[in-house]
């Protein structure tokens, strides 16, 4: 059962994994009328990947306070251990914690650091953040971010990102928040191949200097930029479930990311924001293995690699080797 498989996902966004009964909740609590955003069974309601931004963004507005953010990581945490998830990488994005000032962006972490601790101890899920910006709101926001994670780099915030409308600007405008990350020792990874084709993916690597691609899927269409990705060791980050939603893909069947693996790619799998396509890390296995005959040893050895892929520290993950090793 690939349930029961130990899991590791390196691309999901906190807010993006709110679950819609927490933001109606937390909607009423506030008395924010957010009625538009859910469908008549309570579902997120959009109709292509710029509405989804804007219903994303809309159910944000409800996170207001740090509490807010803890209870939202106990509750996505809670739905990660369910696919028995054992490492997650978080992106976390300081423009919903305090608008990008690094005090109140300090207080929002700490209240999403109990949290997480918390997750350890009962369900021993563990979970480290990549700060991100989003491209659509622009370079000059981006900086801000980039300083709220210099001043917190370190053995939890491992990461910085950018995530958002792949279609707005050029990496190049982000490279001063890249240098700034990368300065204060934060791993790099950044959206592209989602929305953009080959060449957004090449401009993430070679301007920005990211070791991994979120998405990155539509590297498929150029087979030289396969193969640098391969030489290169450039993990990709691909979340199926969200690219067929979003219908980047028609289908899981056109779906590339059995052909990137067999081209030699660096391949992991995540869920990205699980609730607006209706999936978990376990809906996502029980696909691959439908629709590409992924078996138990291909996901033992995703798993292995995805570990090796992520951002945090080496006896953080030597732990987790182990405890992967010990299915
Ligand atoms: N932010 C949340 N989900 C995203 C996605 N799939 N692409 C770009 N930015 C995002
Ligand atoms: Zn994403």
């Amino acid at each position: 059962m690939t349930s029961d498989l130990k899991k590791v996902e390196l691309h999901l966004h906190l807010e993006g994994a709110a679950p819609p009964s927490f933001i109606r909740g937390l909607a009423s609590e506030k008395n924010v009328d957010l009625l538009d955003i859910f469908d008549e069974n309570g579902s997120y309601k959009y109709e292509d990947f710029w509405d989804f931004l804007k219903v994303y963004e809309a159910a944000t507005s409800v996170l207001q306070t740090p509490e807010d953010f803890g209870r939202l990581t106990q509750a996505v945490l809670e739905e990660s251990a369910k696919s028995n998830v054992v490492y997650s990488e978080v992106f976390l994005s300081p423009d919903f914690c305090g608008e990008r000032d690094v005090g109140a962006w300090k207080e929002y972490l700490a209240a999403i650091q109990e949290a997480a601790n918390q997750a350890e101890r009962s369900d021993g899920i563990v979970l480290r953040g990549i700060i991100t910006c989003i491209r659509h709101f622009g370079p000059d926001l981006a900086k801000e971010t980039a300083i709220c994670a210099a001043e917190t780099a370190g053995d939890w915030i491992v990461g910085f990102g950018i995530g958002g409308d792949e279609k707005v600007g050029a990496p190049k405008d982000f490279s001063w928040s890249f240098d700034c990350a990368r300065e204060a020792g934060l791993r790099l990874t950044a959206h592209a191949g989602e929305w953009g084709g080959p060449e957004s993916v090449q401009a993430v690597v070679d301007d920005l200097g990211v070791e991994r691609v979120g998405h990155g899927v539509r590297a498929i269409e150029d087979p030289a930029l396969v193969e640098k990705l391969a030489e290169r060791g450039i993990v990709l980050e691909t979340c199926p479930g969200s690219n067929v939603v979003l219908n980047v893909y028609s289908t899981w069947e056109n779906h590339p990311v059995d052909r990137l693996r067999e081209a030699g790619c660096i391949v992991t799998v995540s869920t990205d924001d699980p609730p607006f396509f209706h999936t978990t890390m376990n809906r996502e296995y029980q696909m691959l293995a439908d629709t590409f005959g992924w078996d138990d040893d291909a996901f033992r050895a995703l798993a292995r690699t995805s570990m090796d892929a992520a951002f945090c520290d080496a006896s953080t993950k030597e732990n987790l080797q182990k405890v992967l090793e010990a299915e």
